[in-house]
């Protein structure tokens, strides 16, 4: 059965647009291990929107379960990686206008700074993961850098409907054949909710899903109901 990354990014989202204390990714993490996380993921974007260095290193001390770090070939968020260590770095493209990582990271175009990256990241112990579409050149060019893991962009996947999707999911099963033949993990995330991620958790091999957005979606949901009658409970006293 495939592992569940639960990226608790958009708690500090929430937290963030207050600047305040609460909600903390920490605590976020911790119910999340509770819940059944095999792994806990965080994108430390270099414009720091949502998780903030601090999150990082206290997460490094609470997280028992994988902690997987997303960043970009960015030599200050790179130095902060290596100084913390996480048990996983996940490379992934990074926009500063973007709303999330848009597609994955272009391997082909950057080669040096991306092979620069996976090798400082490696040479300090960390398993590194690289976040790619699922195309043929740039899962083969991985390879060759020699990283652990491959994470599939399936955002292609949950955008499209019908028979596209279908037509996306054999897509992402071919790729997914050539990483698990060119001996990596299989890693795969991006879009994926509570409706589309059955068949993609069952591709063969699959190791490793990070999913976000709609699980935290789903616990604001869940939780709205306990935390209003909290309030009452308190207003009524
Ligand atoms: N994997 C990677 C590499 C990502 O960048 C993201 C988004 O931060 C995710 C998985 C999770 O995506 P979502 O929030 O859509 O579940």
């Amino acid at each position: 059965m495939a592992e569940l990354g639960v990226n608790i990014d958009h708690v500090a989202t929430v937290r963030e647009a207050r600047r305040t204390h609460e909600p903390d990714p920490v605590w976020a993490a911790a119910l999340a291990e509770l819940g059944g996380a095999d792994g806990i993921t965080i994108h430390l974007r270099e414009d720091r929107r949502h998780i903030q260095d601090r999150d990082l290193d206290v997460l490094r001390e609470t997280v028992s379960v994988k902690l997987n770090l997303e960043l970009a070939c960015d030599e200050g968020v790179l130095d902060l990686a290596c100084q913390v260590r996480p048990d996983q770095a996940t490379l992934v493209p990074e926009k500063r206008e973007e709303v999330t990582t848009e597609g994955g990271l272009d391997v082909v175009s950057n080669r040096d700074a991306v092979a620069r990256a996976v090798d400082r990241l490696r040479d300090v112990g960390i398993d590194v993961s690289l976040f790619l579409d699922p195309d043929a050149s740039q899962i083969e060019l991985a390879s060759q850098l020699g990283v652990h893991a491959v994470e599939l962009h399936t955002g292609q996947y949950a955008l499209a409907k019908g028979e596209q999707r279908q037509q996306e999911l054999t897509t992402l099963v071919a790729a997914s054949n050539q990483i698990i033949g060119l001996g990596m993990a299989l890693h795969a995330g991006h879009g994926l909710n509570y409706q589309n991620v059955t068949p993609v958790a069952a591709i063969a091999s699959m190791h490793e899903l990070n999913i976000g957005h709609s699980i935290v979606s789903r616990a604001i949901m869940v939780g709205m109901e306990r935390a209003v009658r909290e309030m009452k409970a308190l207003i009524s006293k």
